[in-house]
């Protein structure tokens, strides 16, 4: 893909990774992804902000093959997808510095092995002239990573963010198009990306309301041309409310935990409340990490297995713990057949989750009717927390 004009003299240089479908060897990512770098020409000086994935290096080797001089290199974060390639543009550029926070400057020398004395940190609100053109920092830590920053293009009103209110999604788009596919990759890419840090989150946006902003464009998917419609979606995601909704994750060995999940479903849905079903041996991790963003309540369901939870729901439960969602309630239902510490040890699981936990339903062989009796009384509490809380 060529270079994009955003703004004569500003342009999108990055690439389009159509078929990634993996990202650090964890997140799922249906759409593919970009690495996005932007060209920002003053009347006297040039900046390049970010790079791509090392992978991808030839592309925005091709992008810079008309430039004649890059002055600077604004690494807004260390990670690969973004750094991983300014050591081969140091090499095309020997004139050039690496700008970014004091702490970044330390990753970029133990992760990338980039020489310390090409590198310039800035702190919060420094700037930089390009003739006509001015780069502010803006320092945003914990979007994903403690060292990350944004930059302010004052002139143009354009805000690059890095990761933060990005997408992965691969598209002949470089605006963002107000979609299903578009608004759920920003959801995703939230919900596995950004949701453990959504404290911090709102403190950035809190940050950035007060620059007056056109264009968000992140180092990832398309840019924004209507920044308020994902800063809102972010102030959903992080402090809105949330849904009439369970997230049943869920996994099955010989039918007993399914006939659980089944009956709780039905009870549910009887009483109006939503439920997102996802059975663990065959489900995308990001879809139920989309849903943690706002169920209200988790359900997770497993059979025992050599004592304890299925692996896959052990997993599940992990995961939902490293996420920090804010769901409000939690609860397991287990299946066993002569032993084990199932519950225990889902519970101990999901510690960082600030949940109430709701009484489990443990249930020995296949279910009965008692079993059945609690799974329904599961189902009415979970109705009248949620209307306690005031959702609907
Ligand atoms: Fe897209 Fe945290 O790197």
């Amino acid at each position: 893909m060529k270079p994009r004009i955003i703004r004569e003299g500003v342009n999108w240089v990055g690439a389009v990774d159509w078929d990634r479908r993996l990202f650090d060897a964890l997140v799922p990512i249906p759409d593919g992804t970009s690495y996005n770098a932007y060209l920002v020409q003053g009347a006297e000086k040039t900046a390049l902000l970010d790079t791509v994935d090392p992978s991808m290096v030839d592309q925005l080797a091709d992008h810079l093959s008309g430039i004649p001089t890059v002055d600077y290199i604004v690494a807004h974060h260390a990670e690969q997808d973004h750094s991983g390639s300014i050591s081969r543009v140091l090499q095309l550029y020997p004139e050039a510095r690496v700008v970014c926070t004091p702490k970044c400057k330390d990753m970029l020398v133990d992760l990338l092995h980039i020489d310390g004395e090409r590198i310039t940190s800035v702190e919060d609100g420094d700037s930089i002239d390009l003739g006509g053109r001015t780069l502010r920092f803006i320092h945003a830590p914990w979007v994903h990573w403690p060292e990350t920053m944004f930059t302010y293009l004052e002139e143009d009103k354009i805000l690059f963010t890095c990761d933060f209110l990005g997408s992965h999604l691969a598209t002949s788009s470089l605006y963002f198009e107000k979609g299903l596919i578009e608004e759920a990759s920003a959801k995703r890419y939230f919900a596995e990306i950004m949701m453990p840090f959504s404290n911090m989150i709102v403190k950035n946006l809190d940050k950035i309301s007060s620059y007056d902003v056109e264009i968000v464009a992140p180092s990832h998917g398309p840019i924004h041309d209507d920044p308020g419609f994902i800063i809102d979606r972010y102030r959903q995601w992080t402090s809105g409310p949330m849904k009439n909704e369970v997230c049943i994750p869920y996994v099955s060995m010989h039918g007993s935990t399914t006939a659980m999940v089944d009956a709780l479903v039905q009870e549910l849905v009887e009483r109006g409340v939503g439920v997102k079903r996802f059975e663990l041996t065959a489900s995308d991790t990001g879809s139920i990490a989309m849903s943690l963003v706002d169920a209200a309540t988790v359900v997770i369901a497993t059979p025992t297995v050599l004592a304890g939870a299925h692996p896959a729901a052990a997993y599940v439960a992990f995961l939902a713990n490293a996420l920090r969602p804010r769901t409000k309630f939690v609860s397991v239902m287990c299946s066993y057949s002569w032993g084990g510490k199932t519950v225990d040890q889902i519970a101990a699981m999901i510690s960082n989750l600030r949940a109430e936990v709701l009484e489990p339903v443990v249930c020995k062989g296949y279910p009965r009717e008692d079993d059945f009796k609690q799974i329904a009384q599961l189902a009415r509490v979970i109705e009248e927390k949620h209307r306690e809380i005031g959702i609907k």
